[in-house]
């Protein structure tokens, strides 16, 4: 079986349709055909500013959710990176091999630095620790959204210099980045990627929402003049965007979704996909409820987890310093 890893930030109280369409779903679905591992990844989410009491709480309702949308922790590793400290030891040693100039040409670091009143030198060697997190568990596929394809292009530049400087070592991953839900649009600006920090609240689709709230946010969404229901993304990227979300929850296809909503507006179509939104992840919210409210049932699964984790990141590990030359950890 191939092995997958990806990870998640514990950035904000609930994860967007973003997250959920662009890499979420993937990873349910990957469970049973591949090796996964996924992970709440905190050490990134200290890179801005944030808040310890918050930030653990954050990481908890984070791992409720990824299990509430799917994960099953008999089918799947999922854990919280601070509990693995071989991700830090290995990004050290990446860090030494990543030139100044290939990290500074990182577009999502020029972009995150822009909106933050103080930049830490940890905002900006984020992608190595994220190289580190992929490279260390010998990951074939790492399933993600379109964002994070140049981060992935880093790690492979780093694998396999790497292996050509110091021998075989670690195995060089491939993007997993599903092309209709690569970039899931902000519903209010739809030019721009969905986001927590986007236009505003209006725009984002949090998945702990209460339906009445999402079925407000796709009824409000930004179309455009015509009345058409039309796969355009360059020309209709509003309405472009509400089908991309239509088939990926509904199982649907745009071609299916022109032919029923012809001559009808968007009026209908929003009403539906509301429904369909409300229906596929309302239940989400309660779900997680439930899940946090078993703290030692939830503390267990990420213990056996991080086990899990470890068990495979120690001999990376032990690999890795042979071949640079260090004392092996004791
Ligand atoms: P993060 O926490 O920002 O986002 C988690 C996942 O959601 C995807 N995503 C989107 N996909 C489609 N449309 C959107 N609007 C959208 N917004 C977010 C992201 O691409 C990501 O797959 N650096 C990573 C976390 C990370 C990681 C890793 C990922 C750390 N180590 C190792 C993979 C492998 C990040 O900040 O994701």
């Amino acid at each position: 079986k191939p092995r997958v890893f990806s990870g998640i930030q514990p950035t904000s109280d609930s994860f967007h349709l973003g997250n959920y369409l662009g890499a979420v779903r993937q990873w349910v679905a990957m469970q049973d055909t591949t090796d996964a591992l996924y992970c709440v990844v905190d050490q990134h989410a200290i890179t801005v500013d944030h808040d310890p009491k918050v930030l653990h709480q954050r990481s908890r309702v984070s791992a409720a959710q990824l299990l509430a949308l799917g994960l099953d922790p008999e089918r799947c590793t999922l854990f919280v990176q601070s509990q693995v400290p071989e991700h830090a030891m290995l990004s050290w040693i990446l860090g030494s091999e990543t030139g100044f100039g290939e990290a500074s040409r990182m577009t999502q670091f020029k972009d995150k630095s822009a909106k933050q009143e103080r930049t830490t030198v940890g905002l900006f060697t984020y992608p190595i620790l994220m190289a580190a997190d992929i490279l260390l568990y010998r990951t074939d596929q790492v399933p993600v959204g379109e964002d994070q394809r140049q981060h992935l292009e880093l790690t492979r530049d780093l694998a396999i210099r790497f292996n050509g400087t110091y021998g075989e070592t670690f195995t060089v991953p491939e993007p997993y980045i599903v092309k209709e839900t690569a970039t899931i649009k902000d519903l209010s600006e739809p030019e721009k990627k969905m986001s927590k920090s986007s236009s505003g609240p209006r725009g984002c689709l949090y998945l702990l929402d209460e339906p009445n709230q999402m079925r407000k946010k796709i009824k409000g969404a930004v179309t455009d003049s015509e009345a058409e229901v039309r796969f355009d993304p360059e020309r209709k990227p509003g309405v472009s965007n509400l089908m991309n979300i239509y088939t990926a929850l509904a199982g649907t296809t745009t071609e299916k979704l022109e032919a029923e909503y012809a001559g009808r507006g968007y009026g209908d179509f929003k009403g539906d996909l509301a429904e369909v939104v409300a229906d596929t992840l309302g239940p989400i919210a309660l779900r997680t409820k439930e899940i946090l409210a078993d703290k030692a049932e939830l503390d267990r699964i990420l213990t056996l987890g991080a086990e899990k984790a470890r068990h495979l990141a120690v001999r990376t590990i032990a690999k890795t310093y042979k071949k640079i030359g260090f004392y092996p950890p004791v």
